[in-house]
């Protein structure tokens, strides 16, 4: 088990950098002498707040040998820096920038107003950076926390066996590992995919069109770059994904909100408002965010209109491996027959999000087009990892570890639907609760859901608000509720803290 504490602390434990070289030049045509040179470098990089207080200085023997000198200026300079205090000697640690000089010589104002300075001026960038909201505006995103969306279950994650695995690459690599991998991904983690796609997803898939990517989100990036030009429409659930929205939105492309209704994306209305949208982005298994399926009579529908429109279809299939009151589905791209279907899939949800791991299932004749925009973008994704999943799935430890969430998030889902009837009653309606790791909440209209969750965030709730997943207006307000890294003794508790921040409010 990993301790809790390890996760809400990392992020202000102090790192003191290791003895990394500053920038010190030495010149001996100067009148200066060499120790001079060197305690005035220092002693202007500290001041300057270049380095750190605690930050780890370059032992004599290296800096000197780094700047073709003796040792004897560069111990003279030391021993002076040592005196007056800009340096400490730790035993064992080596010597750092002093810590009580925090005060006295922080960036100093002449320094601020150097660093202002700089950034003064005309400083022009693209247009589209000003096309989505700020990052600061969703405080929900950040932290760790109760009902956070897209959190998993990292304590219950198999890390003996992980870390076994990644111990056991190590120990194997060799000239090849350390060189670049293939740029489509690597070929035995293709085979390993695009066999587990075929038989848990009914995809229609061999290795070859499989290209792994860091997640969804640069399959989507890749896709909308191979597909779509600028002033394209396109067709984006509504309410929809906003990261997903947004790498259209950059793209330049047009979007074209169509409603979601209960049986997924309203096929009708999308032709109605624009039938010639050159593509359409949905999460057909589970809904994000509202968590429904799409029916099968919608699929077809939309598969018909993407043919007979030459258009086509981008199924993000974020999270189908939890599924709890029903087996799970095909897939749309196992039941189109004319290739129409780019199909994305994510470890995130399965595995755990920081391993950035992700694919797209292309069509035959797109693969070279996906790959020769991919080369712009990366080189190919990071092998190491690649491999110890490789092992990972094929040693059968994936498929137990989705055997395990499966019970485990069933559970933590009927707890918080439970809590959520106990402690609401009729004032929300729960939506999506059938599959994944999260469900939805609506509230009465006019609530200000965006508002609560910024209050919320404060209180270490993530609750991700409904109404920014609208593009249009009236936006239904409401929550989305992840509860994958919630425990179930901790969810009543958590909803009645949801439920008084709600009524406060
Ligand atoms: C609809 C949807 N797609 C994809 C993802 C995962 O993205 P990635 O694979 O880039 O982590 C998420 C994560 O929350 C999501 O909600």
């Amino acid at each position: 088990m990993i301790p809790l504490q390890v996760h809400y602390d990392s992020p202000t434990m102090k790192r003191v950098a290791s003895g990394i070289l500053p920038v010190i030049a030495v010149d001996r045509k100067l009148p200066k002498p060499l120790h001079k040179q060197i305690y005035d470098a220092f002693r202007t990089a500290i001041v300057d707040g270049r380095l750190h207080p605690g930050q780890r200085i370059p032992s004599t023997r290296v800096l000197a040998s780094e700047l073709g000198v003796s040792r004897f200026p560069v111990l003279n300079a030391y021993s002076q820096l040592l005196a007056e205090g800009y340096f400490k000697s730790r035993v064992g640690a080596g010597t750092v920038v002093s810590s009580s000089l925090l005060d006295q010589f922080m960036p100093s104002p002449p320094v601020r107003k150097r660093l202002t300075a700089l950034r003064s001026g005309l400083r022009p960038v693209a247009r589209r950076c000003s096309n989505l909201p700020h990052l600061e505006s969703t405080p929900w995103l950040r932290g760790w926390g109760a009902f956070g969306v897209g959190q998993v279950a990292f304590e219950q994650f198999p890390l003996q066996i992980w870390s076994r695995l990644v111990a056991r690459r190590c120990r194997s690599m060799d000239a090849k590992s350390f060189h670049y991998g293939e740029q489509i991904g690597s070929k035995a983690l293709r085979e390993t995919i695009a066999a587990y796609l075929r038989t848990a997803r009914s995809l229609h898939c061999e290795a070859e069109q499989v290209m792994i990517v860091s997640g969804s989100q640069q399959a989507l990036e890749i896709s909308a770059r191979v597909l779509l030009d600028s002033g394209t429409r396109v067709w984006i659930e509504e309410p929809g994904y906003r990261l997903a929205r947004a790498v259209f939105a950059l793209t330049g492309c047009q979007l074209v909100p169509v409603p979601v209704d209960k049986e997924g994306l309203d096929v009708a209305a999308g032709i109605k408002r624009c039938r010639k949208a050159r593509a359409a982005l949905v999460t057909p298994s589970h809904q994000f965010p509202l968590g429904v399926t799409m029916s099968a009579s919608r699929r077809f529908q939309l598969l018909e209109w993407a043919q007979a429109m030459g258009s086509w279809i981008i199924e993000d299939d974020y999270d189908s491996e939890y599924r709890y009151e029903s087996l799970p589905i095909a897939s749309l791209q196992g039941i189109d027959a004319n290739a129409r279907v780019i199909y994305i899939g994510t470890f995130s949800k399965v595995l755990f999000p920081s391993l950035r791991l992700g694919y797209v299932v292309i069509p035959t004749d797109l693969v070279d087009r996906f790959l020769t925009i991919r080369r712009s973008m990366d080189l190919g994704p990071p092998t190491f990892f690649q491999d110890v999943l490789t092992d990972f799935i094929a040693e059968g430890h994936f498929a137990r570890h989705i055997r395990r969430m499966r019970v485990l998030y069933r559970e933590r889902r009927s707890v918080l639907v439970e809590n959520i009837r106990k402690e609401f009653g009729s004032m929300v309606e729960v939506l999506g609760s059938e599959a994944g790791m999260h469900l939805t909440v609506t509230l009465p209209n006019r609530s200000r859901d965006v508002e609560i969750a910024e209050c919320a965030a404060r209180q270490n709730l993530r609750l991700w608000p409904l109404s920014p997943c609208y593009l249009s207006k009236p936006a239904h307000p409401g929550f989305i509720l992840g509860f994958g890294s919630t425990p179930v003794a901790e969810i009543p508790r958590a909803v009645r803290k949801f439920r008084n921040l709600l009524t406060q409010k």
